[in-house]
């Protein structure tokens, strides 16, 4: 719910493969915070699980403390090339000039998203040595269901305009954010649901085509003139952009959106689900249909078709995020073929996903093992206090309004904790 989580899915095909993967991440704060390290370890064990290409060269940039923990973990991890690594804070001594215009402007204020490590992205061409050509830069928050080398693959379905591969947003953030814009262009198709729309990208995910973004006179204006981008914030009254890099590259797609390959959107699946209920449901719906119109074609042995066959039904309810048992959609299988039923159609899928035996259990059980993580002493509680930092520290940012009713829904009679039990009730209904 609250909680963003996000799930990779790789499924393209392969078409040409690098022998050296670059790969770039930022760490802050590792050493001691748990929910931190278990996504850094998630992200980097997935990512050795199912990668086909044995020399990946990792790049590290954060400060000391967590580049000992990395050293820690790739060690565990068997890693054994060399890890190339870059201290935060040199880097924001030496880019000083450029980084702190970007913060200025697309922070509003939001001490989280301050942090100079949210604006290196677009620095990259600058930061790595010139003979690395492509780098794909990742998120720590992230798990790989496949093989890496075919998101690196993705760089040749570049056309000559683009210089990076970025994934949609796909809740309505964006949408939000330009209201004032959007009311006086009432034909504008920025702000828009995919697929026509232009919706503003997510960040968690990116392919950095580092000569050609060197090479482009446009993307390097922007960055060495911050009023260029003033103007543009203006012209599109995108007042409180808090997102780091990411609201930097939604800004420039409204006018150039020809740098930017659309990454697939299995390839960075965001399953935050906070917008819903809040005022944009039917463009939540839009959002998310055309996220899982791509997902289900998929799972078609014929792109012509507009149904794929009721055999496959386990993977595709995997992929669209829950996690029935074998039995169970075994069971299910086996009642709609009785029915007659061997073709499934997305709505018949969107359907049986909502129905109670995967549904309910499925978002309960979620959001219970998401707060649990919460719960150091493991006993069905969470301190208020580390509640408050983690909810603003992760995720969408809540307002202190809205994270006082979550705090107050799961109060019980013990006012000094959150009762995870009492909590998911409130949230969900007490009956699973
Ligand atoms: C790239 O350049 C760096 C120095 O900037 C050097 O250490 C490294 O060996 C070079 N790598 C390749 C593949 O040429
Ligand atoms: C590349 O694709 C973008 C859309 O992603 C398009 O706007 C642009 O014109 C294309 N460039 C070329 C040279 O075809």
């Amino acid at each position: 719910m609250v909680i963003q989580q996000i799930l990779f899915f790789f499924f393209v095909t392969c078409i040409q493969s690098s022998s050296i993967i670059n790969i770039v991440f930022t760490v802050k704060n590792l050493e001691g915070n748990e929910r931190l390290q278990t996504s850094f370890f998630t992200l980097i064990s997935s990512l050795f699980q199912y990668t086909s290409i044995e020399n990946l060269q990792l790049h590290v940039i954060g400060d000391s403390d967590s580049q000992q923990f990395v050293d820690r973990t790739l060690q565990d991890l068997h890693y054994t090339n060399e890890i190339k690594k870059l201290h935060i804070d040199d880097l924001t001594v030496e880019y000083e000039k450029l980084i702190s215009p970007l913060i200025k402007l697309f922070s509003s204020g939001h001490t989280y998203y301050k942090d100079p490590l949210f604006f290196l992205s677009p620095f990259l061409h600058r930061i790595l040595p010139e003979n690395i050509s492509h780098v794909i830069m990742l998120d720590i928050d992230l798990r790989f269901d496949h093989d890496v080398k075919q998101l690196y693959e993705l760089f040749n379905q570049f056309n000559q305009t683009h210089i990076l591969g970025i994934a949609r947003e796909n809740q309505p953030v964006y949408r939000h954010l330009l209201w004032s814009y959007r009311r006086e262009h009432l034909d504008t198709n920025i702000g828009d649901p995919p697929p026509n729309g232009i919706t503003g990208f997510n960040s968690g995910v990116l392919l950095l085509n580092l000569n050609r973004i060197r090479q482009s006179t446009l993307f390097n204006s922007y960055l060495e003139n911050p009023s260029l981008i003033e103007q543009l914030i203006h012209k599109y009254h995108f007042n409180h952009p808090h997102l780091g890099d990411q609201d930097f590259y939604t800004l420039l797609s409204f006018e150039h959106n020809e740098l930017f390959f659309i990454l697939p959107c299995y390839w960075n699946r965001q399953l935050c689900t906070w917008w819903k209920g809040k005022g944009y449901d039917d463009i939540w719906e839009n959002y998310f249909n055309s996220e899982l119109n791509d997902l289900f074609s998929r799972f078609k042995d014929d792109s012509a078709n507009d149904y794929i066959n009721v055999n496959r039904l386990t993977e595709v309810l995997q992929a669209f995020g829950r996690n029935p048992s074998l039995r169970d959609s075994e069971q299910r299988m086996n009642e709609l073929e009785a029915a007659g039923k061997f073709e499934l159609t997305l709505d018949d899928v969107l359907q049986i996903i909502d129905e109670p035996w995967t549904a309910v259990n499925n978002d309960r059980d979620g959001l219970r093992q998401a707060l649990e993580k919460f719960d150091t002493t493991h006993e069905g509680y969470i301190e208020i206090e580390k509640f408050r930092t983690m909810m603003t520290t992760i995720g969408e940012p809540l307002s202190d309004d809205e994270l006082d009713d979550l705090i107050q829904l799961g109060l019980n009679d013990e006012q000094t904790k959150i009762n995870i039990d009492y909590l998911v009730d409130q949230l969900l209904g007490t009956n699973a």
